[in-house]
């Protein structure tokens, strides 16, 4: 994890976002070089020999290229989305659209950038127009999803929107409620089978560029998983 940065009120202003007062506690030390570089070649592994060819479901009929995901190998928070969108298909990146660049101003208010947390979705390729995975294709796209996470080990996972909290935690429950709080995620897929690992939902940052004034909502959740990081 890097050293904390000064808070800036500028951003989270334009977030729509407010921070209560308190001091900024020391900085955790640093994982092992080592261990990032292992984890870095074993993602790229993945990622080449598995990923990149994938014909398990049809929308590699339909993709430019499959998009795995971006970020520290090594990283203590990972971001899970639902789909790469237009951009991402084209240049191969997760969250790099509107959505994308509302990502990374929420993850800057978090005292952190882009290449300390890891950003990946439950689908590899963009469904055609953006429609919603299907149940199918989320089936045989969250292996990569879980190999992922169990290479990285984060100690916090933050998923964004409905389709990626439901497939992590298993449940059909909505969004609204499933967030303001952690839930354990099971990577074996089976509830309390395995180690488990803390999981936040919240909504969206697509759904919150329509709809700005549940932003604040986020930014609770997300204050909460920074107070688990003790990033505040
Ligand atoms: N929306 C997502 O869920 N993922 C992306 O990568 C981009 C937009």
């Amino acid at each position: 994890m890097p050293p904390l940065r000064q808070r800036d009120p500028a951003v989270q202003s334009k977030l729509g976002i407010s921070e209560r007062p308190g001091a900024l506690p020391a900085p955790r030390p640093a994982r092992s070089k080592e261990a990032a570089a292992a984890k870095a070649e074993q993602l790229r592994v993945l990622d080449e020999t598995r990923v990149k060819g994938c014909v398990q479901c049809s929308l590699c009929k339909t993709r430019t290229q499959t998009v795995f995901g971006q970020g520290n190998p090594d990283a203590r928070l990972v971001f899970v989305g639902e789909a790469p969108g237009f951009e991402e298909d084209k240049q191969g990146l997760a969250f790099i659209g509107p959505a994308g660049q509302l990502l990374s101003r929420m993850i800057v208010a978090m005292h952190l950038t882009r290449d300390d947390v890891f950003i990946c979705n439950i689908l590899k390729c963009r469904p055609p127009n953006n429609r919603d995975p299907s149940a199918d294709e989320i089936l045989s796209c969250s292996p990569y999803l879980m190999e992922q996470l169990a290479i990285i080990g984060p100690e916090v996972l933050v998923t964004l929107g409905a389709p990626a909290s439901k497939t992590l935690l298993n449940t059909t429950a909505s969004i609204g409620k499933l967030r303001g709080r952690f839930h354990d995620c099971y990577p074996s897929g089976i509830a309390g089978q395995g180690p488990s690992i803390p999981l936040m939902p919240t909504y969206h940052p697509a759904y919150l560029l329509r709809s700005p004034g549940e932003k604040r909502k986020t930014w609770e959740d997300l204050q909460l998983v920074m107070d688990r990081l003790g990033l505040r």
